[in-house]
């Protein structure tokens, strides 16, 4: 028989690991709260359109890392490379665009990009995220920020910084795109294939390039703070005001570009200052345009994502704990025939009470059913023979200070909860 292997770039969350990420899920979940924003589910796959018209034409993800296909009827779909252009589109189909206060939405779950796996890099790799809707104020883009720490705050993480940027919008960003064009022009031979591609269509596309060269080149090239316009120049120096009013330490990186067309002004990285390569731990910023470029009214937005998987491993690597891995609150186990048939009444009787339960099905000897109790770490074991039985008895025995008593079998549920 052939064993069949997991795809290239995936990889399973195996049943010892799933509660770290159901730990990191709740918090989440609970800043989302905390900021009042709801969540939205989109579906995996969308129109290929959709990403190629939001995220752009130019990009990575759309140029090389689209998992594209069609289906049975010839419709060209795409497995959601990010969360952004999903929630934009549902906003427009479903007219949220149309209220008049903000929305404010946060989403998790698998996004697909065909790119080199590597430590933190997946093909398909999940992401938390937010969408804020509604509002130009520079405020906005503060609490946004604000939202992404209080939650790595939470979660405990130490080493990272915030950078932060702002790219314009279209009233400056040709002067400092023309910019772009003269400073890298004389240097065209040395730059990659794809900056050569990119440099007419989207020059900023070169700040962000991954290629040696090419970096040694942006990291003198002409920065956008000095082409800001008055109006990009103060939303950018009001946003800065607003995290330092809020305690949030950043600093300011003007070579973050993003790596998606769609944003404008405010674009911010927390970077993991231990993480190797992929050490940038949500991305995010403004994107002005687009509810009105996908067909919806002019509405602003700004929000982030980050990739769990990065998460994870910067807390692995700060040794944060991730809680308590889930075990059952009491172990059954049965010794002879008539408790052996009477242990799947009481075990439902356990859980109707909420009473977390395990057993073993196969009625192994005592001392393996003992054994199976203290490796999946139950709090109690409850021990119930035929003698037990007959005369109204169950032995509850703590597992952590051995303590052991007996107790009649009519009122075990209600000693039970009153310990759970
Ligand atoms: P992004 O920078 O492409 O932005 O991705 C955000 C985060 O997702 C990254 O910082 C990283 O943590 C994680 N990530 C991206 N690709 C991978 C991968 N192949 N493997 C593991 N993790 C990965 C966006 O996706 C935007 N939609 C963010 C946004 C929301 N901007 C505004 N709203």
């Amino acid at each position: 028989m052939t064993k069949h292997k997991i795809p290239r770039g995936t990889y399973d969350i195996l049943p010892t690991e799933s509660y770290k990420w159901q730990y990191v899920q709740n918090i989440f979940r609970e800043v989302a709260k905390l900021y009042n924003f709801k969540e939205i589910v989109t579906p995996i796959f969308e129109t290929s359109a959709l990403f190629e018209r939001s995220v752009g034409d130019t990009s990575d993800i759309v140029e090389k890392e689209m998992y594209k296909f069609s289906d049975k009827k010839g419709r060209i779909l795409a497995l959601r490379p990010e969360g952004t252009a999903s929630v934009v589109r549902s906003l427009v189909e479903n007219n949220l665009d149309l209220q008049p206060n903000s929305s404010k939405v946060y989403y998790m779950g698998p996004m697909f990009r065909y790119d080199r796996p590597q430590k933190g890099r997946y093909r398909q790799f999940y992401q938390y995220g937010i969408e804020y809707f509604g509002s130009e104020n520079p405020l906005v883009d503060a609490q946004t920020i604000a939202f992404a720490d209080t939650f790595l705050k939470k979660v405990g993480l130490k080493n990272y910084n915030l950078e932060i940027n702002s790219i314009g919008n279209s009233n400056c960003s040709d002067d400092y795109d023309q910019a772009l064009v003269n400073y890298f022009k004389p240097h065209l031979n040395e730059l990659c294939n794809d900056c050569q591609r990119r440099i007419e269509k989207n020059p900023k596309r070169l700040l962000d390039c991954k290629n040696k060269t090419c970096k040694s080149f942006a990291v003198k090239a002409p920065s956008m703070l000095e082409y800001l316009d008055e109006e990009c120049k103060i939303h950018f120096e009001k946003v800065q005001e607003y995290l330092t009013k809020m305690n949030i330490d950043f600093i300011i990186n003007p070579l973050i570009v993003r790596g998606i067309d769609y944003y404008s002004q405010t674009a911010f990285e927390f970077i993991d200052t231990n993480l190797g390569a992929q050490n940038t731990l949500i991305g995010g910023g403004r994107y002005d345009g687009l509810v009105k470029q996908m067909g919806g009214r002019d509405v602003p937005g700004i929000g982030f994502a980050g990739g769990f998987e990065r998460l994870l491993l910067s807390m692995e690597a700060e040794s944060i704990s991730f809680g308590e891995e889930q075990k059952p609150n009491i172990f059954l186990v049965t010794l002879g025939e008539n408790a052996d048939e009477f242990a799947p009444s009481l075990l439902a009787k356990f859980r109707a009470n909420g009473i977390a339960s395990e057993f073993d099905p196969d009625k192994h000897s005592i001392k393996a059913q003992m054994k199976s109790a203290n490796r999946i770490n139950a709090d109690y074991v409850l021990i119930l023979g035929d003698d037990e039985l007959a005369n109204d008895k169950i032995n509850l025995k703590n597992m952590e200070t051995g303590e052991q008593a007996e107790i009649a079998l009519s009122e075990i549920i209600a000693k039970l909860k009153e310990k759970f």
